[in-house]
């Protein structure tokens, strides 16, 4: 465990995100999700919950969550969203805050998003923007909603011009991460969030990444003892997203650009690919973080060695870090990708900013990546 965790008594951990008057805990544990009205109650101004949900997380951990709210005394409500990408979009962010508004929901009313990155993004920003703000909770049900998007109060919808491009930064008041709720994730959803995972050692603790190369199979089987690792990378990973968010909340020194290593390739996939289910966003993501590092090898900034470790890591726990070559438009160009990459958020004065790094744990942004590499490592990547 780390020293900057505490272990509770029911052998949760809790981490402390420290942002002043918007300071919250992000609690690890198992059995979370039965125990969310007694959690939660402290943070209740009415006691009155209204729950996002998506349709697959409702089958299977709606009822013990309402069921607790209402043993504690409190009023819940609940919606059921389609569940996919596509949900995160303005049609549904519509028809959410329409649904609440008919509800009637009052400043006090606490949102609570249930669920994945899509609906923690989406919950977050229906509540960001509805009565000019609402306190909300997270209870990420995903490897990568616990490890990254219910952390950081990031909350989006996408368009067609982009992922993530519409949104505001509204931070939770408590990120309740139930890692019980993972036994029932497909595997293949588990694949993707463990991407997220990679990326905060290959971003900035190669020790992290080490543990994972001798952890991660155990950790990703569900064998035995594979819960408790599971668990500590959930716990060493917002670990490190808290101490990040901390120090650059707003993303305005460059600290938190960080986190998005690897995310200026996957955003371009996923654009051109239609936010389908043929790329998950961590699928992307593991593409996009060894495109990073084979950019930055191009670039002289890290070696050919660095690369070729990470890809074997991917391979042994069974991620792919190929690209995709056809999209629905057909062959995917790097032209097209490049071009998705300029309406980025962190594009500066038309070009692209790109996460580079010096080694594995050596991250840096980088705003003057020349076209003709960026085109090389892509071409490769494509038709190699
Ligand atoms: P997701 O929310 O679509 O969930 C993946 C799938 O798993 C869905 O079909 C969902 O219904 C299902 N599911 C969720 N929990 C389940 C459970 N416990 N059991 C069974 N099925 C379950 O996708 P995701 O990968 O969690 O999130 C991806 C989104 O997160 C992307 O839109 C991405 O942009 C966003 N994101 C945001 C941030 C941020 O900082 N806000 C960071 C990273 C990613
Ligand atoms: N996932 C990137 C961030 O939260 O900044």
């Amino acid at each position: 465990m780390s020293p900057d965790s505490a272990r509770q008594a029911d052998g949760a951990s809790e981490i402390a995100v420290g942002l002043g008057e918007r300071s919250y805990r992000i609690v690890v544990g198992r059995g979370l999700l039965a125990r969310a009205g007694e959690l939660s109650a402290p943070l209740l101004t009415q006691r009155r919950v209204f729950i996002v949900t998506d349709a697959n997380v409702a089958s299977h951990h709606l009822p013990a969550v309402v069921q607790s709210f209402e043993r504690s005394g409190t009023r819940v409500e609940h919606i059921v969203l389609p569940a996919g990408e596509s949900t995160k979009s303005f049609s549904q962010l519509e028809s959410l805050i329409d649904t609440m508004l008919a509800a009637k929901v009052e400043r006090g009313t606490m949102v609570v998003a249930l669920g994945g990155g899509v609906i923690g993004d989406l919950a977050g920003f229906a509540a960001a923007i509805t009565l000019r703000g609402l306190d909300f909770i997270q209870m990420p049900t995903t490897l990568l909603a616990q490890v990254d998007s219910s952390v950081g109060g990031k909350t989006a919808v996408d368009t067609a011009r982009g992922k993530n491009l519409i949104g505001a930064f509204h931070q939770p008041r408590l990120v309740l991460a139930d890692t019980d709720a993972l036994a029932t994730l497909p595997r293949r959803e588990i694949m993707a969030g463990y991407a997220e995972v990679v990326k905060y050692g290959l971003l900035g603790d190669a020790d992290f990444f080490r543990w994972l190369e001798i952890n991660a199979v155990a950790a990703l089987s569900g064998a035995d003892g594979g819960h408790a690792r599971l668990a500590e990378a959930v716990v060493r990973s917002c670990k490190a997203k808290a101490a990040i968010v901390a120090e650059d909340e707003r993303e305005t020194t460059g600290r938190r650009a960080l986190l998005n290593l690897g995310h200026t390739f996957a955003h371009a996939f996923e654009t051109e690919l239609g936010y389908g289910d043929t790329l998950l966003h961590g699928e992307a993501v593991a593409i996009g973080l060894v495109l990073a590092f084979q950019l930055s090898a191009r670039l002289g900034h890290c070696s050919a060695a660095d690369v070729a470790v990470i890809k074997a890591h991917f391979e042994k726990v069974g991620l792919t870090w190929r690209a995709p070559r056809l999209g629905p438009r057909g062959a995917i160009s790097a032209d097209a990708l490049i071009a998705h990459m300029s309406g980025d958020k962190k594009v500066k004065d038309g070009t692209p900013t790109f996460v580079l790094a010096r080694g594995i744990g050596r991250a840096f942004l980088c705003r003057e990546v020349p076209r003709p590499a960026l085109e090389s490592v892509l071409g490769e990547a494509l038709n190699g």
